[in-house]
């Protein structure tokens, strides 16, 4: 069982959502976070209180979009540590859109943020890990890599690239003492980017506390999980997993199950909750200056 207490941590999407609630538990354990995100003020909050906690907390502002600078990134890095014991991939972001009405820049966005960076961050921490045998990755995705989502289908793919490389990595490491771990949560309440649209998840889909991600993040690190769904419970867990499978022998099954539980029409709802805000902040723009 692998403990936590004076490691070193990079964290990215420290600043808000599940990734507070990460660096908390990290804190608790009294990890020492390096805190990444680009909003400093919010990065300060966090850090000041993993310090509070008894972790101790490092703000750096970066956007990890710039996937050709995470090298510069990592040089900043050392000017506080000497490595980094873990890595945790979960700064990820969504955009929901019918795939013709993406830009290409938001497709790139979606994919350097979600995926492109991991991968990166990783290879460029991971020969100093290699060296040390000892080192742990972890890396936030989403029940929307297991089984895609009709109107968020870039993110999907993002989420879905980000697990299959995990699964890749994990028997490419096999035997150098460093361990890749995968976090698949279903919708979270209270906080993040589903709670932020404001409307309740399907029902039968059910939506996790953040707490319970950041539970899982532990869990993954302490006993080396290769691969967790979160979800509200044990039974619904395996019942998730079982679906999967499923799915894999008739994906249009599965396609069936998920317009039933209303999980296309949610992401819809959300689609359009989120270009009738966009509207009305244009019209109030025009409203004002024009
Ligand atoms: N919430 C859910 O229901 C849910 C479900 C499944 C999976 N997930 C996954 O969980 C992870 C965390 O999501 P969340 O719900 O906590 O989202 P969130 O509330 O929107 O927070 C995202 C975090 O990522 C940071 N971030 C975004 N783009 C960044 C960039 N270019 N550079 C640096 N930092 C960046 C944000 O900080 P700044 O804006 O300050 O940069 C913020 O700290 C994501 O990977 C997401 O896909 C979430």
């Amino acid at each position: 069982m692998t403990i936590l207490t004076g490691k070193t941590v990079l964290l990215t999407g420290a600043s808000g959502g599940l990734g507070v609630y990460i660096a908390r538990a990290l804190a608790r354990e009294k990890a020492t976070v390096i805190c990444i995100s680009r909003s400093k003020v919010e990065l300060d909050i966090i850090c000041d209180e993993i310090t509070a906690l008894g972790g101790k907390g490092i703000s750096i502002p970066f956007d990890i979009k710039n996937v050709a600078k995470l090298s510069v990134l990592k040089q900043y890095i050392h000017r506080f540590v000497d490595h980094i014991d873990i890595i945790i991939n979960n700064a990820g972001i969504e955009i929901c859109r019918l795939l013709s009405d993406y830009s290409l820049e938001e497709i790139q966005s979606i994919l350097e943020t979600n995926l492109l960076s991991p991968i990166e961050l990783t290879r460029l921490f991971l020969p100093s890990m290699l060296e040390r045998r000892s080192g742990h990755i972890v890396n936030i995705a989403s029940l929307s890599g297991k089984k895609g989502v009709a109107y968020n289908s870039i993110y999907s793919a993002s989420k879905s690239g980000l697990i299959m490389w995990t699964d890749a990595m994990r028997q490419e490491l096999a035997g150098t003492g460093v361990k890749i771990s995968v976090i698949c949560p279903g919708y979270v309440s209270e906080v993040g980017l589903v709670a932020k649209s404001g409307l309740p998840a399907p029902y039968f889909a059910g939506s996790s506390k953040p707490f319970y991600v950041a539970k899982a993040v532990l869990r993954a690190i302490k006993q080396n999980q290769a691969e967790i769904i979160v979800s509200t419970g044990f039974i619904i867990e395996y019942f998730v997993k079982l679906l999967f499978v499923i799915g894999q022998l008739y994906p249009p099954f599965i396609d069936v199950v998920y317009r039933w539980i209303g999980i296309p029409k949610f992401t819809r709802m959300r689609l359009e909750k989120k270009r009738n805000v966009d509207v009305s902040m244009i019209n109030s723009v025009i409203g004002k200056h024009g």
